[in-house]
């Protein structure tokens, strides 16, 4: 696994110019719109330099802002710590996984792509029914109803999520 403080670069090289350039837009677009002003900076600074040297600059930045948004929104059940013991998971038929364990309980690989879908939920429900995890992209789209960059938005907090869960794996 790559070392989380260089999560979110690795990944936007990896995953080749269209997809990269996307994934920026999206983080981008969640910037602006929530005014998360140290992730908009970072990423303009980033896209200016050559080769995308400050590319760690935004990961940490999209880090700190999604360890932000997690608190929000995901701690009530799986833990302000990820390990699965938030107040609400009492109250659950099924226990909220360990979120530092995701990158254990598959062979060390950390599949952004997976898990963004799981977390968007979204099509996953469409095709086996109910979860008891909320389906965050509706949430997400609530949030910005009338938005023309709806889709990117909810992208980009996703994004946001999982490069902050990444940092915490062990
Ligand atoms: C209401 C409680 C609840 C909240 C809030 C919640 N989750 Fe979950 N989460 C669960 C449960 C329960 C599961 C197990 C699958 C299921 O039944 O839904 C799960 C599973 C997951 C998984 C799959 C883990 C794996 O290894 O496959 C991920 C990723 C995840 N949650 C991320 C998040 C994120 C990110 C947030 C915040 C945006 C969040 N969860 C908020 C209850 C919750």
């Amino acid at each position: 696994m790559s070392p989380a403080t260089h999560g979110a670069f690795l990944f936007l090289q990896a995953t080749g110019v269209d997809r990269r350039a996307s994934a920026i837009r999206a983080l981008y677009s969640v910037a602006v719109r929530l005014r998360i002003i140290s992730v908009a900076t970072a990423i303009v600074a980033a896209a200016s330099s050559p080769a995308w040297s400050s590319g760690s600059a935004v990961s940490s930045a999209v880090q700190q802002a999604g360890q932000q948004y997690y608190i929000e929104y995901c701690a009530s059940c799986h833990g302000t710590d990820g390990r699965g013991a938030g107040p609400v998971a009492a109250a659950l038929t099924i226990k909220p996984p360990d979120l530092s364990k995701m990158a254990a309980r598959r062979n060390g690989q950390y599949p952004f792509d997976e898990l963004a879908s799981y977390i968007d939920g979204r099509k996953a429900v469409a095709a086996h029914g109910s979860r008891e995890m909320p389906v965050w992209g509706e949430r997400f789209a609530d949030e910005s109803p009338d938005d023309p960059q709806q889709e990117r938005i909810i992208h980009g907090k996703v994004l946001m999520l999982l490069v902050y869960l990444e940092s915490i794996q062990r």
